[in-house]
């Protein structure tokens, strides 16, 4: 009698995981953002989970899981069930660089999610408090190599996007700042627009309102050519430091066997919300950059990750030796 009762079980399971996957959502979903409130993955994920939540026609309500340089959120997402109720806003820092600085990560990030698409690329911008004495890039490099040994550098964590951008910047420079971590660059934005710490290298959807405010001072950005939102902000490449060359992304990741129409349907609700005027029109004003056509969906973020994994790997190991 057990036995038929636990086959009937069993096939009753597996009658209904179809359904479940069609039916799919029945209820909110939660998107894991690994960072502080505030910082440029909350920033985005806010904006796509507004858009998602219409799409899906269920809440993608958003949950800040800090620390360990957005790690800990992003092992928290990796452990989930694969049902998708808990989906994960994951970036360069978490799925490219994290491997090279982690020796025991819980997670790989290649092979223990599911790719659902990129959300958004982000520049990198060189941004210092309002008293810093240098106003551009040939100003900043001299006076941080006169004065590396007091000055304060501020990151999301070992792993993040700000810490291993301003890795590579201080190793270039050949100087080592102080740094001074915080659970996202939110927090350590109200730091730099407090002057408690001297500058940082940070995604421009975080800063770009503060810079345009003045109460941040931004030195630079990190790419060939100057941000449409930014027009008047130099590049690195044109003011003196064409080595500086780095910029970020942002995107949406399941835990690993998610069913093929959950994932469909995630892939879809993300690629409805950047065609969304409202958020293209918010994204493009932060200074994002809005992936097109085949840089979306699940397989072409799997090729990035695995792509940025191979490229950061030997970077870092470097600039650790
Ligand atoms: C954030 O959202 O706070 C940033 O992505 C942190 C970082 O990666 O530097």
């Amino acid at each position: 009698m057990k036995r038929m009762l636990i086959a009937a079980a069993a096939a009753l399971t597996l009658a209904t995981a179809p359904t479940k996957a069609q039916d799919y959502p029945t209820r909110p979903v939660t998107m894991i953002v690994p960072f502080a409130a505030g910082g440029p993955t909350d920033i985005i994920a806010r904006l796509v989970a507004e858009s998602m939540s219409k799409t899906l026609g269920q809440q993608v309500i958003i949950e800040n899981v800090a620390g360990a340089g957005g790690t800990t959120g992003s092992t928290r997402a990796a452990q989930a069930a694969p049902d998708g109720y808990t989906i994960l806003m994951g970036h360069m820092g978490t799925h490219g660089a994290a491997p090279g600085l982690y020796k025991n990560l819980k997670y790989n990030p290649s092979t223990d999610f599911t790719p659902i698409g990129l959300a958004a690329g982000t520049p990198i911008v060189i941004v210092t408090k309002k008293a810093f004495p240098a106003d551009d890039t040939k100003g900043f490099v001299s006076y941080v190599k006169a004065n590396n040994d007091k000055i304060t550098q501020a990151h999301a964590g070992v792993g993040s996007v700000s810490f291993t951008t301003c890795m590579l910047l201080t190793h270039q420079l050949g100087v080592k700042a102080t740094a001074v971590a915080y659970t996202g660059t939110g927090p350590a934005l109200n730091d730099l627009v407090g002057g408690q710490v001297d500058y940082m290298c940070d995604q421009l959807p975080s800063v770009i309102a503060q810079v345009r405010a003045g109460t941040v001072k931004a030195i630079s950005i990190a790419l060939p050519e100057r941000s449409p939102a930014l027009p008047n902000l130099a590049t690195t490449k044109e003011s003196g430091l064409p080595e500086f060359q780095v910029s970020a992304w942002n995107a949406v990741f399941a835990p690993k066997n998610l069913p093929e129409p959950i994932k469909a349907k995630l892939a879809d609700s993300l690629s409805k919300a950047l065609d969304d005027d409202k958020v293209k029109a918010r994204l493009l004003d932060l200074g994002a950059v809005i992936p097109q056509g085949k840089e979306r969906g699940p397989d072409a973020l799997a090729a990035l990750v695995k792509s940025e994994v191979d490229r950061w790997g030997p970077i870092l190991k470097s600039v650790q030796q």
